[in-house]
């Protein structure tokens, strides 16, 4: 079979490409795109449900979510991971919503903890409850935690996440430093008047603390509205604003598949973190999928391109069959968002999605 290798994210999306044999699914050996990306990492959304509603992720109001029933057991899940560990997957990610408020979330997270070829288990979290759970979590199995943290002033925070707790979740990272669920990694999404000032005391909390604190571009995901056309900060503003009061940034690296490139302030001992994904993409890179709540693999973050895996679960897949299935949507990879073109997702929230 010929793939024909087009990077416009038209290219191998490739209906055609669902028609291969079903042995060209079944092949042994780590899962590959129809670019050649190696793609071993799983970011799973346990619920689309959040006890925040961060003005760039969910609307105020009237918010759909999934009922009950669509949503994948805690067998199911465990049933992909494994199989998804079969073809290569090697990391998870707990997303959300919020996955702090899954129910029986220690005992999802010891299952994948104990599925063999999976080596790193993290979490995206806004972290209201990190303090209660931050040790749990690690006894569980958890290795370490990405808390979302837009501003140190607490009114602004409760203005952005409409109505969170500053204290809590600042009392939940330093739990879950304690709890050695570390590197920490602050998120931080940057949105013009709202928190574009507050990037320099964020950044100021790497001089004393080994910390990664990332600025994120906001990215145009449904339920965001206008917000998303009018109110992204690009990175190098960002730089911009921060050089003005520090300095220069020290350039200290582009690792991989981490979207994040990496600076670093004169003389801090934590890092600064700039993911781009609106003015300088890095889909070149990317090795990841998405596992929604209600059991879709969704293939990229800004596309609507979505591989059902519930219906197989619940219509009697084997295992075999599973890992075929999640092969198949690792080929069907489309090469990256379609920004540019003006293509945007129109399906899901970031609430869904997790990140
Ligand atoms: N654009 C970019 N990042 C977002 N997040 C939520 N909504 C958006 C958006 N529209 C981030 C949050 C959180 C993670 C789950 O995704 O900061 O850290
Ligand atoms: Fe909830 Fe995270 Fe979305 Fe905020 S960004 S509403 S904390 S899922």
């Amino acid at each position: 079979m010929i793939i024909p290798l087009q990077p416009t994210g038209k290219a191998a999306d490739a209906p055609d490409l669902a028609r291969a044999p079903a042995e060209f699914y079944r092949q042994p050996g780590p899962a590959h795109d129809s670019f050649g990306r190696r793609i071993n990492y799983l970011r799973i959304s346990l619920t689309d449900r959040c006890n925040f509603r961060c003005v760039y992720c969910m609307p105020e109001h009237g918010a759909h979510f999934a009922p009950r029933d669509e949503l994948l057991t805690d067998a199911e899940l465990l049933r992909v991971v494994r199989a998804a560990a079969q073809v290569g997957f090697e990391k998870i990610r707990l997303t959300g919503g919020e996955p702090t408020i899954r129910r029986n979330l220690l005992a999802i997270v010891a299952g994948i903890a104990a599925t063999p070829g999976i080596r790193e288990i993290s979490m995206t979290t806004n972290g209201l409850r990190l303090a209660e759970l931050a040790q749990p979590l690690r006894d569980a199995g958890l290795t370490r935690v990405n808390v979302s943290i837009d501003t140190l002033d607490p009114d602004k925070f409760r203005r952005i996440t409409r109505g969170g707790d500053f204290a809590r979740v600042w009392a939940g990272i330093q739990a879950a430093e304690r709890a050695g669920l570390t590197p920490i990694k602050l998120n931080t999404v940057v949105v013009r008047g709202y928190n574009d000032e507050d990037v320099v005391a964020l950044a100021r909390l790497t001089l004393e603390r080994p910390w990664q604190l990332r600025f994120i571009e906001m990215m145009p995901l449904a339920g965001v509205g206008e917000l998303a056309e009018q109110s992204v900060v690009p990175s190098a503003e960002i730089i911009a604003r921060l050089e003005q009061v520090y300095g220069p940034l020290q350039f200290v690296g582009w690792f991989g598949s981490d979207p994040a490139r990496t600076y670093r302030l004169p003389g801090a001992v934590g890092t600064l973190g700039f993911i781009s994904s609106i003015s300088e993409p890095f889909c070149a890179t990317c090795n990841r999928m998405r596992l929604t709540a209600d059991g879709k693999l969704h293939l990229c973050l800004l596309r609507d391109n979505e591989l059902d895996l519930r219906a197989a679960l619940r219509g009697g897949a084997s295992d075999e069959d599973l890992a075929a299935l999640i092969r198949q949507a690792v080929w069907l990879k489309p090469w990256g968002h379609g920004l540019p073109e003006g293509i945007k997702p129109t399906l899901r929230g970031m609430s869904e999605l997790g990140g």
